[in-house]
């Protein structure tokens, strides 16, 4: 055989990057769900970029998110928000970590399917309740009840959230944990190959 014919090192890792040719990773989903941390890990384990999409539009804008929202107000932000994202899926392939309301824009799910694999993250009410009350710099959240903001917004988002291409359960188990269960996950999909285990005990709801 020569060297050309050899397969390459087989992992999950290079199955998913061969899989994924030019596309991105896009993880989507609420605030405190750990789009974020959850997406710097993938991107360390699959060697590809990681970029923040709350992050880039802070760049591109020269002022913090409660500051664009203040200034400018939500519609500008939104609109800001799906010209970087749509910026940053034209760069080559990247996991992607998207603001909360960046996936209910049609135009921009559009993008996201052309362009990408969307991963929702989902995390139950209470397991959000307790991550975002760690910071104070989401404005959607400055209101007199943010648990029943919090409520309203899943109500309204989850239906859309549910038309990423995968899900996977966020909860409070080890990040590392949700990696694992997410790049198998990806593989199963990308790749035809059945997962090789079940989804964990702890996982209430069957979300794949
Ligand atoms: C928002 C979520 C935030 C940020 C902005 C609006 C939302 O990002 O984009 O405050 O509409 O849910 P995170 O989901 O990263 O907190």
């Amino acid at each position: 055989m020569s060297d050309a014919a050899l397969p390459i090192q087989a992992s999950p890792e290079a199955d998913i990057l061969s899989a994924l040719g030019a596309r991105s990773i896009v993880l989507v989903g609420m605030m405190g769900v750990g789009k974020s941390t959850i997406g710097r890990r993938m991107a360390i384990r699959l060697k590809l970029p990681f970029v923040d999409a709350d992050t880039e539009i802070e760049a591109a804008a020269g002022m913090t998110i409660p500051e664009i929202f203040e200034r400018h107000g939500e519609p500008h932000f939104r609109d800001g928000e799906a010209r970087v994202i749509a910026r940053l899926l034209d760069g080559g392939p990247v996991v992607l970590a998207t603001g909360g309301g960046a996936f209910m824009r049609e135009e921009t799910r559009t993008r996201i399917a052309a362009k990408a694999i969307s991963i929702w993250l989902r995390a139950d009410h209470d397991v959000i309740m307790r991550r975002v009350r760690r910071r104070a710099d989401r404005p959607l959240l400055q209101t007199a009840d943010p648990e029943g903001t919090v409520t309203r917004l899943l109500t309204e988002r989850e239906p859309i959230y549910g038309k990423a291409d995968l899900t996977i359960a966020s909860r409070d188990v080890p990040h590392d944990r949700i990696v694992d269960e997410t790049i198998e996950t990806l593989r199963a999909h990308l790749c035809g190959q059945a997962a090789a285990s079940e989804p964990p005990a702890d996982v209430a709801s069957a979300v794949r």
